[in-house]
Parts: structure tokens; C-alpha cells; sequence
């Protein structure tokens, strides 16, 4: 088996150490990328091609794992392929089957990743929609966790936006209260006093939420406009376009964070 990645961030990253442990090529093209993705590819002396298109005649599955922001613009530049591309993107129904219609419909894959890829690894969930869902199941083979829930592309990503419409703003609404209750001095009672509602495991999944949305802001506000454009066919989505604004906000305020916060202490001290 041999998969191409196009992107190669933590997603490509985590996936290929995985996928090359259990004997898969793995290919990217490095061309024009920043210092930290040509470190991640090298590290793992995945396949290096000039171009996607190089790379797209060399292997059965193509994996688009960039920035949200990017996915209909990389799967425009790659045009027709004639092996299975699939969109791994957090990107909205509309905005995945735009990218897919670009590349080809029957050999197309909506996927969408539920969890997160460092914690889990290989074996994060990964559900499955559209015309080649079924054969790029096959990496289950190597070890990949993928699950088929339909035939049409734009299905696992709506799955995936609704979970996010919630995931998100409950992380919103736990750094703005708690930020307000450190600034009072009542940040552990705060925490304390929710966690009598919410049950046990809510402090570590509440400190989890808070650090990894501080340090991926700018991909949660990606995110977060991908679920508003979503939900606006449907409603007036007021909490997500409040989530969507918050992260937005977040990630002007720390644009320049370069490491990742140790702690909820470490959070708050950021934002002040
Ligand atoms: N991480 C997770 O747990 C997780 C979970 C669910 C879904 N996702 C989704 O998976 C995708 C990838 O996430 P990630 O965590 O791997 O992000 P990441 O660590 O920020 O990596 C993004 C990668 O895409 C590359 N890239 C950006 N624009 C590109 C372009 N035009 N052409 C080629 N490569 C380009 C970046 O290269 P440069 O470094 O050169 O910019 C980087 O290598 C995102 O859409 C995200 O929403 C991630």
C-alpha cells in the first residue's frame, strides 16, 4: 500500500509514523513548506516528491491534511486522480464536496477525524462518506480505525461540524468563565463547584480544552467558520457565531505563543 499526504502537520504526521510501522510507503511533496512540516517529514524519512502531482501518479491513496482554509485551493491545483483521494480536512459539507468535485466523484472520500490525532494516534476515529469510502476502509488493514457511515460525501463532515458546533463553544465558554473566575481569585472553586454537576474527569478534560484551544486558536476559529457556514443553511446559528467570534479574538491575542501551556495556571497567565 502507498499513501501520499498533502499537508504533513500533526494529522500526516501521526498518521504515516503509524501507517509506515505496519509496512505502508508513505510520499509528501515539501516544496514551498515551512521549517516545522520539513522536520516532521524528515524525521520520519517519508518519501519526498517535487510536486502532489508527482506524488498523486505514485501511490493508491491521496490524504489531504492541511488547513481548513486550504482544502478547496490544494484539491483545485491537483485536479483528476486516478487512485482514491481523500479529504481529511475540518471543513463544512459544502466546502468538502466543492474540494471532492474537483478531484473526481467516484473515487472521493468525506472524512472526517473525531478526537484528537495526538492523543490517539493511529487509532483515532476516523468516519467515512462518499463514493470510495469503502476501499479507503482498507487502511483499517494497517491499523487506521475508519468506520463507513454513508455513500455521499458531506455526510461524515456533517456529523463532524455538529459535534464541533458543541465541543467548541462548551471550550469557549470554559476559557471566558474561567478566565473572569482566576481574575477574581475563584478559579478552583469555580472548577470545583462545576465539576460537582459534571462529574469526575472534568477538571483534566476542562485543563485539556482550555490548553488546546488556546494553542490552536486560529485552527479552532477555521473551524469554527466552517460549522457557522454550515449551520446558516439550517438556522440562525447565534452561539456558534459567537464560538466562531471568541476564537477568532483568541487567536489575535496569541498569535505569537510558540509553546504549548503546561497548565491551566500557564493558560491564564497568557491571556492576561
Ligand atoms: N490535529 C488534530 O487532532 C485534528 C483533528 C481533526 C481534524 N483535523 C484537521 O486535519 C487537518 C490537518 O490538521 P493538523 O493538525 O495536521 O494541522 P497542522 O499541524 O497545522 O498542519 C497543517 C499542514 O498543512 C500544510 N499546508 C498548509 N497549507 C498548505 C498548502 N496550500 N499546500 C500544502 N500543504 C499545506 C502545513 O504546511 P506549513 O507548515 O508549511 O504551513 C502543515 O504541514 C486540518 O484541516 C484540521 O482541521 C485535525
Amino acid at each position: 500500500m502507498k499513501v501520499g499526504f498533502i499537508g504533513f502537520g500533526e494529522v500526516a504526521s501521526t498518521l504515516a509514523r503509524g501507517l509506515m510501522g505496519e509496512g505502508v510507503e508513505v510520499y509528501t511533496c515539501l516544496e514551498g513548506r515551512s521549517t516545522r512540516t520539513r522536520d516532521l517529514a524528515r524525521s520520519l524519512a517519508v518519501q519526498p516528491c517535487s510536486n502532489n502531482h508527482e506524488m498523486a501518479g505514485k501511490v493508491d491513496i491521496v490524504l489531504s491534511a492541511v488547513t481548513p482554509s486550504q482544502a478547496i485551493f490544494i484539491a483545485r491545483e491537483l485536479g483528476n486522480v486516478n487512485g482514491i483521494y481523500a479529504d481529511l480536512n475540518n471543513v463544512s459539507p459544502l466546502t468538502v464536496k466543492e474540494a471532492l468535485e474537483m478531484v473526481g466523484k467516484a473515487n472521493t472520500v468525506d472524512a472526517a477525524i473525531l478526537g484528537s490525532v495526538r492523543k490517539n494516534g493511529l487509532k483515532v476515529k476516523i468516519i467515512a462518506s462518499g463514493g470510495a469510502a469503502e476501499e479507503f476502509s482498507q487502511l483499517n488493514d494497517y491499523g487506521m480505525n475508519i468506520e463507513v457511515i454513508g455513500p455521499d460525501p458531506g455526510q461524515a463532515s456533517a456529523i463532524k461540524m455538529l459535534r464541533s458546533a458543541y465541543t467548541k463553544g462548551v471550550s469557549a465558554l470554559l476559557l471566558e468563565s474561567l478566565y473572569a473566575a482566576y481574575q477574581m481569585g475563584i478559579d478552583e472553586e469555580v472548577l470545583k463547584y462545576i465539576s460537582q454537576t459534571e462529574g469526575p474527569g472534568f477538571q483534566e478534560s476542562a485543563a485539556s480544552r482550555m490548553i488546546s484551544s488556546l494553542y490552536h486558536a486560529r485552527r479552532r476559529s477555521e473551524e469554527m467558520g466552517e460549522v457557522v457556514k454550515m449551520l446558516s443553511t439550517e438556522t440562525e446559528p447565534c452561539m456558534s457565531r459567537a464560538t466562531l467570534e471568541f476564537f477568532k479574538a483568541l487567536d489575535k491575542k496569541v498569535a505569537k505563543l510558540e509553546k504549548k501551556p503546561a497548565n491551566i495556571h500557564q493558560v491564564f497567565l497568557e491571556l492576561e
